[in-house]
């Protein structure tokens, strides 16, 4: 009895990725290589796209619909530097509530329309003392302090395998090229360990410290869930995060609000837009 419910369930996600994908699919033929979430404060990456189409969540079957300030709730799909791409111009918190399959359900859904790449961006606390805000930060490992894994529970075989292999999980070839680009869009790159945390409270100095202790050099409330999956489904994965506010010296730690967030990182938006439409154009 347990498992037929089990295998209801698993058999329940495939067919609503299926759902929402030939739902798109009847929409528009545009066929996306790469898919792209932007975080907080980088919306306006949108406005590079040479448009196919413009789907808000709320119309796409099983998509949930977001609510966090700064991100504005539609899939996109079109040309960002020549390549077909699916953009979520807003995404999905585990803060916000939702669970981690409705979280990653966009992420399963862009592979389902065929793009096998992802690049995700997302706003970041610095831990490192040598990290300014407004410095970029490309991602070569993560360590997931979320309470919940997007992969739990059944797993579904035609999705991915039960025990993805995480021993390569963000592409450094890509990292690789961004370092060597960024000083020449006027962007300060590292190459660092971002920290996931549940939120949606900021850390206190110690939780900070702790970040810092353990190898983070940036620690956010997103991220890793879409990572986790698109690993999952075999997609290839790259995640730049923006530092909003330096975390570490204990000194250099101040208030913070979403609106310094958002300021932070938009300041640094026109550039790393540049940077970020040279990558995936090559990627
Ligand atoms: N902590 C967690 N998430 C964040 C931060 C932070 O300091 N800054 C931007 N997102």
């Amino acid at each position: 009895m347990r498992d037929h419910l089990h295998l209801n369930h698993t058999h329940m996600l495939y067919d609503q990725i299926e759902e929402a994908a030939s739902w798109i699919r009847d929409k528009t033929d545009f066929q996306p290589e790469v898919g792209i979430i932007l975080g907080t404060g980088l919306g306006k990456l949108a406005d590079e796209i040479e448009l196919e189409a413009a789907i808000p969540y709320a119309d796409i079957p099983h998509f949930p619909v977001s609510t966090a300030p700064g991100h504005a709730g539609k899939l996109l799909l079109g040309r960002l530097g020549g390549r077909p791409v699916v953009m979520m111009a807003g995404r999905f918190h585990y803060y916000e509530g939702y669970s981690m399959q409705q979280v990653t359900f966009p992420v399963r859904v862009m592979k389902f329309l065929g793009a096998d790449r992802l690049l995700a961006s997302n706003a970041a606390g610095g831990t490192r003392a040598e990290m300014a805000m407004g410095d970029i930060v490309f991602i070569r490992d993560h360590i997931n302090l979320l309470p919940d894994n997007p992969l739990r529970g059944p797993n579904d075989e035609r999705l991915g395998p039960r025990f993805p292999d995480m021993s390569k999980p963000y592409d450094r070839a890509f990292n690789a090229r961004g370092l060597e680009l960024a000083p020449s869009f006027g962007l300060r790159a590292h190459e660092g360990v971002y920290v996931s945390l549940p939120g949606p409270n900021l850390e206190t100095p110690a939780e900070y410290g702790f970040v810092h202790t353990i190898g983070g050099w940036v620690v956010g409330m997103s991220t890793v869930p879409e990572v986790l999956v698109a690993r999952h489904m075999g997609m290839q994965v790259a995640v730049v995060s923006v530092v909003s506010n330096k975390c570490w010296p204990p000194d250099a730690i101040g208030e913070v609000t979403v609106e310094d967030v958002i300021e932070a990182v938009e300041a640094v938006a026109p550039r790393l837009r540049r940077l970020v439409t040279t990558l995936v154009a090559e990627w």
